[in-house]
């Protein structure tokens, strides 16, 4: 079977080098990928990104299956385009990416299905938003509604940076539509609860944590993701049992009373407390990046076989009775980020020093592109480079001491990637 990966990051390089190794698979396609799927004699780039260019390419191509890395392509209904023209597609509708796309959306649909996140206000006039935080006080978290690739929340600790963050995110010429959320500030650990929705049915992935903000011991601006490992020992089996109970199942179900049928990876950011009570901070419509990295260097099941069964309709939809296979090790992954990211990475960086692929380390490339021979940078996030091994301090030492080998001008990296695990 020929496979179309859409999107061009870290994760996709994943899902590419993971479907690749299915022996049902004849060709996988990535659009538009990177300089390290460029690279890799398995995988293909399609240069195009375009929606309706892609289906008809897609149609042509006979792709049997096409699975969407990205928000972006859910947003702007890719999804809903290629069924609509008969190809099988593994990701959620447009309307049903809301839960992403829209924070308005996913906290009102929260409220309504009982499951548990923090308390919030939604706003459309910036006065009110005022008032509310000076009622409530700080720490308050004041969250954009759209898609905004990471940088759409504030975590304010002072009214003076809830105030300011209200005004960025609701200014005076803003389209009536726009709001601002303000919500409660959770405390606990953060974890990525990732599962696969068949419309009916959700299959739990290996757990992961991410380290969102740039610099170590979590300082610094929030970024897309520097570095992340699986499993996540804050989720114990009770507090994965709480989160299938609590918010995923009524998440599934809670769509489903809605008209809407959710298809696609699920991947609920959840607040974990010292109780180890569970709350939702965000949900994702895709997959995590970085998250993803780790999460594939461990999952043993064919990963073609998963994502078919989970794009069968009606009666064939039997996602409940898989059982996947997880490798027991502890995977961990170190995001080598450009010159200036995340406000104003710098591309055009040549890399060097880049490992030959081993079974148990993988250099995903994410913002590269193939000039020649050589890979240099094109933006932001540029590798995540990841490994296998018994335990979090071994994976941790296999995946720097690779790292250290590889040089670009300017990178970036945290030096504390599991930091969080190794306390426990
Ligand atoms: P989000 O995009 O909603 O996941 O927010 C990005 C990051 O902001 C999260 O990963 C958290 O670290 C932090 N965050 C978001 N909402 C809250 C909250 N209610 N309480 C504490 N931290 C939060
Ligand atoms: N790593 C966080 C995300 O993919 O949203």
């Amino acid at each position: 079977m020929k496979v179309l990966v859409v999107g061009g990051g870290g994760r996709e390089h994943a899902l590419a080098w993971k479907l690749a190794q299915s022996p049902k698979v004849e060709r996988v396609f990535v659009a538009p990928g990177n300089g390290g799927t460029a690279l890799a004699s398995s995988l293909r780039n399609v240069a195009f990104t375009d929606i309706v260019q892609l289906r008809t390419w897609a149609l042509a191509e006979k792709i049997g299956l096409t699975v969407v890395g990205p928000e972006g392509p859910l947003a702007a209904g890719l999804v809903d385009d290629f069924r609509e023209n008969g190809l099988r597609v593994f990701g959620p509708t447009r309307a049903a990416a809301q839960l992403e796309t829209s924070k308005a959306f996913s906290k009102a649909f929260m409220v309504r299905h009982g499951i548990p996140t923090a308390a919030h206000a939604t706003f459309h006039e910036r006065a009110a938003a005022h008032a509310w935080i000076e009622a409530k006080g700080v720490p308050m978290v004041v969250k954009a509604d759209g898609l905004a690739a990471g940088k759409g929340v504030v975590v304010a600790q002072t009214l003076q940076q809830a105030h300011v963050a209200i005004d960025q995110m609701l200014p005076p010429d803003a389209d009536p539509a726009t709001c601002v959320v303000v919500e409660e500030f959770l405390v606990g650990e953060e974890a990525s609860f990732i599962v696969v929705c068949d419309g009916t049915n959700a299959l739990a992935l290996a757990t992961s944590q991410d380290h969102k903000r740039l610099l170590d011991a979590d300082q610094g601006p929030n970024t897309g993701g520097m570095g992340a490992y699986s499993p996540a020992p804050v989720v114990t089996p009770a507090v994965h049992a709480r989160a299938m109970r609590e918010v995923i199942l009524p998440t599934l179900r809670g769509m489903e009373k809605e008209g809407i049928e959710y298809t696609g990876f699920l991947y609920a950011g959840l607040m974990v407390d010292a109780q180890g009570h569970v709350r939702t901070l965000e949900f994702n419509c895709r997959l995590g990046d970085p998250e993803t990295q780790p999460i594939l260097m461990r999952l043993k099941t064919d990963l073609l076989e998963l994502l078919l069964a989970a794009t069968e309709t009606g009666a064939q939809r039997q996602l409940d009775q898989m059982e996947l296979e997880w490798d027991r090790r502890t995977a961990l992954g170190v995001v080598a980020a450009a010159h200036g990211y995340p406000s104003d990475p710098r591309a055009g960086d040549t890399i060097s020093g880049l490992p030959v692929p081993a079974a148990d380390s993988m250099v995903f490339h994410a913002a590269t592109v193939r000039v020649g021979d050589d890979v240099a940078t094109s933006g932001g996030r540029v590798l995540c480079v990841t490994a296998l091994a018994d335990n979090v301090r071994q994976a941790q030492d296999r995946a720097y001491a690779l790292l250290r080998a590889i040089h670009f001008d300017g990178m970036q990296y945290r030096r504390d990637i599991g930091h969080r695990a190794l306390a426990r």
